[in-house]
């Protein structure tokens, strides 16, 4: 029958397609199968991992484009200055370490024309309270806190660019947001806080010299500076030259400052004092006598920060790298007889007979040495001498923030008498350590409220740890 014919060879070919797609299917190799079994899973991975791509090309455009608004179209950008400023070089000193970074960045400047009509008026004397002014350093791993800022009368951020033409910026994107930052957590913890920023030649503003000797880069830093300050509504500005040797330069700087100083008036109402500061160093070699104008200086700034720091370091001397505390307040060995912060503030108080300008400068580091060796001169456990690397001018060691000592058994400290500061020496090792704790810093307040000082300048508040333990020693 044509009917059950039909239907057997349609239900045999069925049944041969059927059995050649199995014999398909157990072709196959077996190891597909997992595959085919988790590619469900796969496929949301995947998704999963293009949503998250997205969203992080996302951010980051969107971040650029703040950042390239803010900068560009803002702030008036300076005319007066042709090419972009381009990152300053910089000299690492052997005071820090420095951030490496080279992020171009862009002005900020608005343009503003200078009175050249305004008066010169001697700045007096700032009442009130005693100054405590911490430096916080934009390039440190740790950020300044709230409750720390609470115990400043004066935060001075570190630092600005200031290129060639005179004109200031941000180094980058993450130095302005720790900027924004400060001020922002300034004015919510402790509304009576004075925010200042610095300008230092050591870290990203080389180019003092050629400023000071151009009448229009000056101008377009002091409209650089008083741009700054309106713009985040701030206190002021500390300069911090590091530092003017040059006879030429012994007039020039005095002419900046007065600069400045005028623009600050300029800008200034019965509501708002602004500050300008500078920091000068903790001794007087004979270039330094001939190149600074102390009593210019002091005509046009608020205050002083004497950078009474760093009297001893991995640098040579005749008897190699002098091992000390890097701030004794007394005494000091042979030609470091002088080194001390006592004889630096008293010779600051004679030159100026100005004890309330003037802010002392306290460590929160301490440096420490390896190679060292025997005592100096007199026996003694705290002038050693350290050994240069075989063959090289440099010294093994290095500065250590307080908050950062814990390698260090602090309890087994000695205390030096003579220039009341703490130390450890570990004679096995042939390592030394000279450092700062409560109660150098006690004594240096003593010092400080005995000399009737303006105050203290900290270098630097985030290295204190996180009890504020020597921020606290120095409250008044
Ligand atoms: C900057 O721009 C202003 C306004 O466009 C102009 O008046 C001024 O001359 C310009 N300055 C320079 C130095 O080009
Ligand atoms: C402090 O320095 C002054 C001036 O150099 C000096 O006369 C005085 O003796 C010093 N004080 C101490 C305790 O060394
Ligand atoms: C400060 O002046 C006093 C008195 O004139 C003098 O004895 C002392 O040596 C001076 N000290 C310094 C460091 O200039
Ligand atoms: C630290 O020094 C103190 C005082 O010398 C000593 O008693 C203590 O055992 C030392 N601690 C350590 C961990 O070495």
């Amino acid at each position: 029958m044509p009917g059950t014919t039909t239907t057997g060879n349609r239900r045999r070919n069925e049944e041969r397609t059927a059995m050649v797609q199995l014999e398909i299917e157990n072709q196959r190799p077996r190891r597909w199968n997992p595959l085919f079994k988790w590619r469900k899973y796969l496929k949301i991975f995947g998704s999963v991992f293009l949503i998250i791509l997205a969203c992080g090309a996302v951010a980051y455009a969107s971040t650029a484009a703040i950042w390239y608004f803010f900068e560009e179209h803002l702030v008036t950008p300076d005319n007066s200055t042709t090419s972009r400023p381009k990152a300053s070089s910089r000299t690492v000193t052997r005071a820090t370490r420095r951030p490496t970074t080279t992020v171009s960045r862009h002005s900020l400047t608005s343009i503003e024309p200078i009175e050249e009509s305004s008066p010169y008026h001697p700045i007096q004397e700032r009442p009130g309270p005693f100054r405590i002014v911490g430096f916080y350093d934009s390039w440190s791993k740790y950020e300044i806190r709230g409750r720390q800022l609470q115990k400043l009368t004066h935060v001075i951020f570190s630092a600005l660019d200031m290129n060639s033409a005179g004109t200031l910026s941000f180094h980058d994107y993450g130095i302005r947001k720790k900027f924004i930052d400060l001020v922002e957590m300034s004015k919510r913890v402790n509304p009576s806080l004075k925010i200042m920023f610095s300008i230092a030649e050591y870290a990203y503003a080389s180019n003092f010299e050629a400023v000071v000797a151009d009448p229009e880069k000056k101008k377009t830093l002091c409209n650089s500076i008083a741009s700054l300050i309106q713009t985040h509504r701030i206190d002021g500005v500390d300069l911090f030259w590091k530092w003017p040797t040059k006879v030429e330069n012994r007039d020039l700087f005095v002419l900046l400052l007065r600069d400045i100083r005028q623009k600050l008036n300029s800008i200034s109402d019965s509501d708002h004092q602004y500050i300008l500061s500078v920091v000068l160093p903790n001794f007087d070699w004979p270039d330094f006598k001939l190149s600074l104008d102390l009593n210019g200086i002091m005509e046009q700034v608020d205050f002083i920060n004497v950078r009474t720091i760093n009297y001893y370091g991995f640098w040579n001397s005749q008897w190699g790298a002098y091992t000390g505390p890097p701030s004794p307040l007394y005494s000091g060995l042979g030609a470091y007889g002088d080194s001390n912060v006592n004889w630096t503030i008293t010779h600051y108080m004679n030159e100026t007979g100005a004890p309330g300008k003037l802010n002392m400068g306290v460590p929160f580091f301490g440096a420490h040495w390896e190679n060292v060796e025997g005592p100096i001169g007199v026996k003694e456990e705290m002038w050693f001498t350290a050994k240069a690397k075989t063959g090289e001018e440099t010294f093994e060691g290095e500065y250590i923030p307080w908050r950062e000592m814990e390698g260090w058994n602090l309890s087994a400290a000695k205390w030096h008498q003579e220039s009341r500061c703490p130390f450890i020496w570990l004679p096995d090792e042939r390592k030394f350590l000279g450092f700062e704790n409560q109660r150098s810093l006690k004594e240096k307040m003593k010092y400080a409220l005995e000399k009737s000082l303006g105050g203290i300048t900290i270098w630097s508040v985030e290295m204190d740890d996180d009890s504020d333990t020597l921020l606290n020693s120095v409250q008044v």
